[in-house]
């Protein structure tokens, strides 16, 4: 994917992260801790954003967040210093298309909203599936295109003003974009009609 558009999404990220926490208001806290609590081990959470799941954790992990986007990564930090967490934390700028861990390294590999913004998603759901070990999970919680089509076709119209303003399509089919990846679905819950999901996915290596 062009290396031009991953510069132009990450700035805007970079630009919205001062005002972020008070825009996100679409996720549920308790979709994120039901999401949570119950993964453990060696755990990478991708696109960590202001850090919003931080508080959701348990004591279980050994927790590794990268993102792309300095600025959002700032705030996540500045949330670190204010929450007591009871596990390792380690925050790394970096990019989900192109990353730089070993094969086969986490046993989950999580990331809420964030296959909305990923310049091109079936390139970082197969990094995903690449870090992933063999017998380990891949967790998601997105927002994607509405299954319904006229509610779809609205959000197709919409999606530029979103993608100019923050960052974020709000018509991905990324359902389509996890089978492209080779992903195998496990288990899907629809959480707000079809456009919010938890996707609990095997690696299928
Ligand atoms: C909508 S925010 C969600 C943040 C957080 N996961 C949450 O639930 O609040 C999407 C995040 O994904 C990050 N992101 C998008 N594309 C990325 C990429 N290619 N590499 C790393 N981070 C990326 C953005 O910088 C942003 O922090």
């Amino acid at each position: 994917m062009d290396q031009k558009l991953t510069e132009t999404i990450k700035k805007r990220y970079n630009r919205v992260s001062k005002v972020y926490d008070s825009m996100d208001v679409m996720i549920k806290e308790s979709w994120r801790k039901e999401l949570l609590e119950n993964i453990k081990g060696n755990v990478l959470e991708v696109g960590i954003g202001t850090g919003a799941n931080l508080p959701f954790y348990s004591n279980h992990v050994h927790l590794t967040g990268i993102d792309f986007s300095s600025g959002m990564l700032m705030h996540a930090k500045q949330k670190v210093d204010k929450l007591t967490l009871s596990y390792p934390l380690k925050l790394m700028e970096m990019n989900a298309q192109q990353m730089d861990f070993l094969d086969n390294t986490f046993d989950y590999v999580v990331a809420t909203c964030v296959y909305c913004s990923v310049p091109d998603p079936v390139k970082g759901l197969r990094e995903m599936r690449r870090v992933c070990k063999p017998d380990g999970k891949i967790i998601l919680l997105e927002h994607m295109r509405s299954d319904n089509e006229i509610v779809g076709k609205l959000m197709d119209v919409l999606n530029p003003i979103t993608v100019k303003m923050w960052g974020a399509n709000i018509n991905r089919r990324t359902m389509d974009n996890i089978k492209k990846a080779g992903l195998i679905i496990d288990q899907k819950e629809d959480l707000f009609s079809s456009i919010v999901r938890k996707i609990v996915l095997n690696p299928n290596k």
